[in-house]
């Protein structure tokens, strides 16, 4: 792994280890993701850069042994957008190129369930753009819930997404329904050129 990633694992690592919160460990990350969105052109490789004509495209750059981290590239060609979806941690996402786009969603429910899949209400929340060297940061609260993408009209994008877990699976929701079900998202591997799904 490049030296730029193997510091910036290491520094999250460190981190986490301190065990002081989600909006804690988003405040102190941030910065650190700025950094390495600058440094970006020098560890970025082909595999990091693999997209998908069916859907937008999650390449895994790292995850911790422990399970408590994952740093991935989402490759987004216009027109590309995640379906609503949340996390079940935190996460810190910087933007390489392009401007992505995140409109949040609110749950309004009475008495919010975190566990409970039916009688979802959600409500569209504020919508930011993000453009290169832009980065963003979300904890659960009990949940954070947001659509991410690129517009038809608008240019590609590539953006980096680190999590407080390794992200192999998260809730979307059916906001009509009011309901939601937890999806296993695929991913490619560092140095694979075809995505997988890992249980
Ligand atoms: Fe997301």
């Amino acid at each position: 792994m490049h030296p730029h990633l193997e510091t910036f694992q290491s520094d999250c690592a460190d981190v986490v280890a301190e065990n002081s919160g989600p909006s804690e460990i988003v405040r102190r990350l941030a910065p650190q993701m700025r950094k390495l969105l600058r440094a970006a052109p020098e560890f970025l490789e082909p595999c990091h850069r693999l997209g998908r004509p069916d859907q937008y495209a999650r390449n895994l750059i790292f995850a911790g042994h422990d399970d408590s981290l994952s740093l991935f590239t989402l490759v987004w060609a216009p027109g590309q957008w995640t379906p609503i979806h949340d996390h079940g941690t935190w996460g810190v996402v910087g933007v390489v190129e392009g401007v992505l786009e995140e409109q949040s969603f609110v749950r309004v429910d009475h008495d919010v369930d975190a566990h409970r899949d039916e009688g979802i209400e959600l409500l569209p929340g504020g919508l930011v753009l993000l453009p290169p060297g832009a980065v963003a940061t979300f904890v659960p609260n009990p949940d954070h819930i947001h659509v991410t993408g690129v517009p038809a009209n608008r240019g590609p994008v590539l953006s980096l997404h680190l999590y407080g877990r390794f992200l192999n699976a998260f809730h979307v929701y059916d906001k009509a329904a009011g309901t939601r079900h937890l999806v296993e998202a695929e991913h490619t591997e560092p140095g694979d050129d075809v995505p997988r799904r890992v249980a």
